[in-house]
């Protein structure tokens, strides 16, 4: 099938991408490369189609919908700190880029959309954890908001033109290519800096807690949520919760160095604890992520060590 992955250049996108076409789809990928980068899709460019445009101009959004069968909407602004300093920016790319892309479908012959959202951000602080699709969504910042208001323009397209989508809210998602020097991902954040010798920043006391996702277990969940006519919304996450001071000792485990550690101010936008009960994504979709945290971060690693 012919698929349309946004943010194709990006850390999640330039996955999925690979894995579309293990399964032998013929795949565009649209970015502006703001965030994105061509040495990831360096190796597949001769096997996919790249368009360099942005998801809010509606000439592209038409021009790169007309024609194909399925959309993965992976661009975006991803940083909750960049949200909160510029909460219109984060609305332009988030909201009006979606609306954009959602707009174009409308004359199309689109089969299936399948929107990345977050798990991460959308339940804000919520009571019950790990937090299933039922949680109250309460986002704590324009993020979090952002990719919510995406959610509900998909859901209105469904319901007003009859486009079929589901909805994947990831957990922190982490792997090779994800940038060690961007504002979000603090696992790469981290071994970058532990490379480099330099103290790793802790907002916080380091008691926060995350759930941590493979990037190639993300990209095996967009396949499933392909192939599948649920109208749904779909958690992706371990379930576990894994502490910052938690996941520094399995990466000095891991990278067998030592770190030295600043603790900074916690940051507005940040929530506390969080971890997304994914039942219901092994119920319907029969999937689970295969990858632990120790293999993944070596993993990882292995990817920065190569990279030098
Ligand atoms: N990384 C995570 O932990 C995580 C967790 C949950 C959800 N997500 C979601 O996954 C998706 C991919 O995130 P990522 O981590 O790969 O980030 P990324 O920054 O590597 O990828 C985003 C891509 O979108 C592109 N882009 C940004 N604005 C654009 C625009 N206006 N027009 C066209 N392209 C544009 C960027 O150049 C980049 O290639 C995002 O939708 C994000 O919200 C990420």
């Amino acid at each position: 099938m012919e698929c349309l992955v946004t943010g194709g250049a990006g850390f999640v996108g330039s996955h999925l991408i690979e894995r579309l076409l293990m399964d032998n789809h013929s795949v565009t990928c649209l970015d502006d490369f703001s965030t994105g980068k061509r040495k990831n899709i360096d190796h597949i460019k001769d096997r996919i189609n790249i368009v360099k445009g942005d998801i809010r101009d509606p000439d592209v959004a038409r021009k790169v919908v007309k024609n194909v069968d399925n959309v993965f909407h992976l661009a975006a602004q991803i940083s909750v700190n960049r949200s909160v300093r510029e909460p219109q920016f984060d609305a332009s790319v988030n909201i009006e880029g979606t609306i954009n892309l959602l707009e174009a479908t409308c004359n199309s012959s689109i089969k299936r959309f399948i929107y990345i959202s977050t798990g991460g951000a959308i339940y804000g602080e919520p009571e019950i954890i790990p937090a299933s699709e039922n949680t109250l969504e309460d986002p704590i910042s324009p993020y979090g908001i952002s990719k919510l208001v995406g959610e509900k323009y998909l859901h209105w397209f469904h319901r007003v033109y009859g486009l079929s989508y589901s909805i994947i809210r990831p957990a922190n998602i982490y792997g090779p290519r994800q940038d060690p020097l961007g504002e979000a991902g603090v696992i790469s954040i981290f071994l970058g800096r532990i490379k480099d010798k330099k103290p790793l920043e802790i907002f916080g006391d380091g008691n926060d807690t995350r759930d941590y996702v493979y990037v190639k277990d993300i990209a095996e969940i967009c396949i499933q949520a392909l192939i599948s006519d649920d109208i749904d919304i779909f958690n992706a996450g371990s379930g576990k919760q894994t502490s910052v001071l938690e996941l520094i000792e399995i990466i000095e485990d891991v990278t067998n160095l030592k770190s030295n550690k600043r603790f900074c101010e916690p940051r507005s936008g940040d929530v506390n604890r969080i971890s997304l009960d994914s039942s219901r994504a092994f119920e319907k979709l029969k999937w689970k992520p295969k990858t632990d945290l120790i293999s993944g971060i070596s993993n990882t690693w292995d990817w920065f060590i190569s990279q030098t």
